[in-house]
C-alpha cells in the first residue's frame, strides 16, 4: 500500500473471499459465492487496487491483509447487523422488490436505520482507503447510500456505483418507505451503472417521478448542495466474465477428463440437463424441476435416457423465504425421484453445495442442455459461463428471457418460465437438436460471449467514469452553479 492510500478502491458488500470460522475455532477463507465477485475478481487481480467489503461471518474483527495483488480492508458487522442490514433490509427488502416482488418484500423501520448506519461504516471504510482524486467503484443494492455518503466525506473522489440486480419500475419502487433516501444515495455516483437498458429507464423514471431533476436522458445534471452543478450518467453496461479464461480452463486436459468421469458416474446417459444457481427464488429451479417431472411422467423422455443434475449452492440460509423454498426443491426432487427412479438411474442429481471452477467447468462440459429458466435475473453469468467452456460448438442453453443475459444471448433456446407447456417443448428442442443447429447456434453465442467480456465492461464503465469525473471537475474549477431557475433539485 502506498503512503497515500490507493487509486481505485472497490466496494462491496463481500470481499472476494469468506471467512470461515468451525467449531474447533479454525480459519479458512474461501471463494464468495455469486455473480459479482465472478465478474470483479479478474478486473481487480494485480490492478494494486484496494477491496472494501464485509468477511461473510459476524463480529469479526480483522486487520486488512493482501491476497493475490488486491488489499483487502474488511469490515466489521456485529451479528444484529448481518440480521437487519444483510438478511433483513438487503435480502428480505430490497432482493424481493428489486425482483418483481416474487416474494413479498419486508419493510421494517428498524432494518432501515441498520442499513443507513452500515452504509455509513461502508462509506467511511472506503474514505479511508482511497487516494486524492482516487476512483472508488461501489457495488450493488447492498450500498445504495455509499457514494452520497463518500462525497460528502470526500469530494475528491470519482465515484461509480454499478447495480448488479435489477432496478424495479416506478410502480414496484413506490412501495419502498425510503424510495427517495435510496435516489439521493445512488445520484452521489458520477455514472451509476445497470445490467439492461430497462433498468436504467427504470431508475431514470423513479429520478424523474420523484425529484425535480430532469432524467430524461442518460446524462443528466443536478445541483449540489453547495449551489454547484454535476452531471450524473446513467446507463446500462451489461456485465461479464473473464470468457478467455473460462474457455481456457475448459480446454484443459483436467478439466475434459473430469468432464468425462462425471458422465460415467452418471450412467452415460444419452442426454444430461443441468441446472447451476444459488439456492433462490429468483432463479426459477421450481418452475425447471417441474418441467423435468411432467416431461418424464408424459414419458417423452425417460430416466435411463434423461438426467438432470442440479447444483443450488447453499445462499442466505438464514432468511424464511429461502428456507422456504429449500424445503419445497428437496420435497419436489423427492417426489420426482422417488416416483421416477430405478436402480442404476436417478431422475435428478441434487446437489446442495458449491463447487471451485474447474470442477464447474467440468460439468458445463459433461452437460447436453443448460438449463437457466429465473423468473428474474439482473444478468446470469452461468449462461455465459457455459458458453465459455463449450469451445467445440456442442451443447444448447436454454435461457429465460427475464434475465439480462437473453439482451445479448440470441443464440439460445428462449422461454417464459412461467409457461410450463413452452419450456417442455424448449428442453425437447435442446435435448434433441441436430448437430448442425447446435453449432450454429453455439457459434453465434460464442462470438458474443467472447468478444464482451468482463474486461471490456469494466473499461466502458471506468471509461465513462473519466470523461464524467472530467466534466465535474471542469466544472468545479470554473465554480459553475446553476440558475435559480434551472429545474433540479438539491441532493445531499
Ligand atoms: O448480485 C447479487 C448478489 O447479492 C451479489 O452481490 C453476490 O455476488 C451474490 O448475489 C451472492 O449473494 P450473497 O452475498 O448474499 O451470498
Amino acid at each position: 500500500m502506498s503512503k497515500t492510500g490507493f487509486d481505485l478502491v472497490v466496494v462491496s458488500n463481500r470481499l472476494p473471499v469468506d471467512l470461515c470460522v468451525d467449531g474447533a475455532g479454525e480459519v479458512t477463507w474461501t471463494r464468495s459465492p455469486g455473480g459479482l465477485v465472478t465478474a470483479l475478481d479478474p478486473v481487480v487481480k494485480n490492478a494494486q487496487a484496494a477491496w472494501v467489503g464485509w468477511s461473510g461471518a459476524p463480529d469479526q474483527t480483522i486487520e486488512p491483509f493482501d491476497a493475490a495483488g488486491t488489499f483487502l480492508a474488511p469490515v466489521e458487522l456485529s451479528a444484529a447487523e448481518v440480521a437487519q442490514y444483510y438478511e433483513g433490509f438487503s435480502n428480505d427488502t430490497l432482493w424481493p422488490l428489486y425482483h418483481d416482488v416474487i416474494a413479498p418484500p419486508a419493510y421494517h423501520r428498524a432494518w432501515w436505520d441498520t442499513y443507513r448506519r452500515v452504509n455509513a461504516r461502508f462509506a467511511h471504510a472506503a474514505a479511508k482507503q482511497a487516494a486524492e482524486g482516487a476512483t472508488v467503484w461501489v457495488h450493488d443494492y447492498q450500498l445504495q447510500l455509499v457514494p452520497a455518503l463518500l462525497r460528502q466525506l470526500r469530494p475528491d473522489l470519482r465515484i461509480g456505483f454499478f447495480n448488479h440486480i435489477p432496478f424495479p419500475p416506478f410502480e414496484l419502487f413506490q412501495q419502498l418507505p425510503w424510495r427517495r433516501q435510496i435516489l439521493d444515495g445512488l445520484l452521489g455516483a458520477d455514472v451509476i451503472g445497470f445490467q439492461r437498458r430497462t433498468d436504467a429507464a427504470n431508475f431514470r423514471r423513479a429520478v424523474q417521478l420523484l425529484t425535480a431533476i430532469n432524467a430524461r436522458s442518460e446524462r443528466f445534471t443536478i445541483k449540489t448542495d453547495d449551489g454547484e452543478r454535476r452531471t450524473v450518467a446513467a446507463k446500462a453496461f451489461p456485465i461479464s466474465i473473464d470468457s478467455a479464461a473460462f474457455n481456457e480452463l475448459a480446454r484443459t486436459p483436467e478439466v475434459q477428463q473430469r468432464a468425462k468421469e462425471i458422465r460415467k458416474e452418471l450412467g452415460n446417459p444419452d442426454v444430461v440437463m443441468l441446472g447451476v444457481d444459488r439456492l433462490d427464488y429468483t432463479k426459477g429451479i421450481r418452475h425447471r424441476i417441474k418441467v423435468y417431472g411432467e416431461l418424464l411422467h408424459d414419458e417423452r423422455i425417460s430416466v435411463a435416457d434423461c438426467t438432470l443434475v442440479q447444483v443450488a449452492s447453499p445462499s442466505r440460509e438464514n432468511v424464511e423465504a429461502y428456507q422456504d423454498l429449500r424445503e419445497q426443491v428437496e420435497i419436489l426432487v423427492g417426489r420426482i425421484n422417488g416416483e421416477y427412479g430405478e436402480l442404476g438411474h436417478t431422475a435428478i442429481h441434487y446437489l446442495h453445495h458449491s463447487y471451485p471452477q474447474d470442477e464447474m467447468a467440468a460439468l458445463y462440459l459433461a452437460a447436453d442442455v443448460m438449463l437457466v429458466t429465473s423468473l428474474r435475473d439482473g444478468m446470469n453469468l452461468v449462461a455465459k459461463e457455459y458458453v465459455a467452456a463449450r469451445h467445440d460448438l456442442s451443447g444448447a442453453l436454454v435461457l429465460s428471457e427475464l434475465t439480462g443475459a437473453a439482451d445479448e444471448l440470441s443464440g439460445a433456446i428462449m422461454v417464459n418460465p412461467h409457461d410450463i407447456d413452452g419450456m417442455k417443448d424448449a428442453f425437447m428442442h435442446a435435448a434433441h437438436m441436430p448437430a448442425a443447429e447446435s453449432r450454429r447456434r453455439m457459434r453465434r453465442l460464442r462470438r458474443k460471449v467472447m468478444h464482451n467480456d468482463v474486461s471490456k465492461w469494466a473499461h466502458a464503465f471506468l471509461d465513462m467514469l473519466v470523461v464524467v469525473g472530467d466534466e465535474n471537475d471542469a466544472h468545479r474549477n470554473r465554480g459553475e452553479s446553476l440558475s435559480p431557475v434551472a429545474e433540479v433539485e438539491n441532493i445531499a
